[in-house]
């Protein structure tokens, strides 16, 4: 999978795919990750990128050339299935948004900054717009992180247990059981019982239990679906 990224703050976004697991993807070849800098189609000798807002009011708006110039660049050299911008008023990212990304070949994703981007852009560019939550970043690369993060331990090859995603919190709408190690006692604290069983049927029916009695109690909405 390809991921090209548009951002105002390269910066933000060099360590983040770096270590780990986002690491041992690209260096199999299983992800490639590619930011590019706005400001390089910055209008004039200030390289501008933002300007007020027709109509007034507070905050600055990232104008339509510089990035319908860069997207129409990046389209050159490749078809995107999904262009997408991070923004608060997007639509709000799970996994199974995770999950039908990760099945995708070549994705761009636009970070936002100020307050936001010309609605033009939107309209004639942007596939999908997902918000990671009902709070405000100062801008959209985390957002993008987040997204190139959970999309790319989906991708087959990258985790060493494949089992492992498929456990995970959410993959099921629920929240995953409790796990434990070793010691088997620690602090006067003992690991359950059932988990040194040794009986398998047993121990899974015991993790679903769990799950859902966390998943009731913590985040209800997931089971009302
Ligand atoms: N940009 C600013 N806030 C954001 C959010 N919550 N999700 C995605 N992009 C954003």
């Amino acid at each position: 999978m390809r991921i090209d990224i548009i951002s105002v703050m390269p910066e933000l976004l060099h360590s983040p795919f770096e270590h780990s697991i986002m690491k041992r993807a690209q260096e199999k070849g299983l992800l490639e990750v590619e930011v590019h800098n706005l400001r390089d189609y910055g209008l004039g000798k200030h390289k501008q990128l933002d300007d007020y807002q027709f109509g007034g009011g507070a905050g600055m708006v990232m104008m339509c050339e510089p990035l319908a110039n860069c997207i129409d660049d990046l389209q050159k050299e490749r078809t995107y299935d999904e262009i997408i911008f991070l923004t608060p008023d997007g639509e709000r990212y799970r996994q199974s948004i995770a999950n039908q990304l990760s099945l995708k070949g070549n994705l761009l994703l636009i970070c936002g900054h100020y307050k936001g981007i010309d609605e033009r852009i939107r309209e004639l560019y942007v596939t999908r717009e997902i918000s990671i939550g009902d709070y405000v970043l100062s801008g959209g690369e985390l957002a993008a992180a987040v997204l190139v993060d959970s999309i790319g331990r989906l991708l087959p090859g990258v985790l060493g247990d494949e089992q492992s995603a498929l456990t995970d919190s959410f993959q099921d709408d629920l929240l995953a059981p409790p796990v434990y190690t070793r010691p088997a006692s620690f602090r006067g604290k003992d690991i359950p019982d059932i988990l040194r069983s040794g009986n398998t049927a047993k121990i899974e029916e015991w993790r679903y239990e769990q799950a859902l009695a966390r998943t009731q109690a913590r985040r209800p909405d997931l089971l009302e679906d």
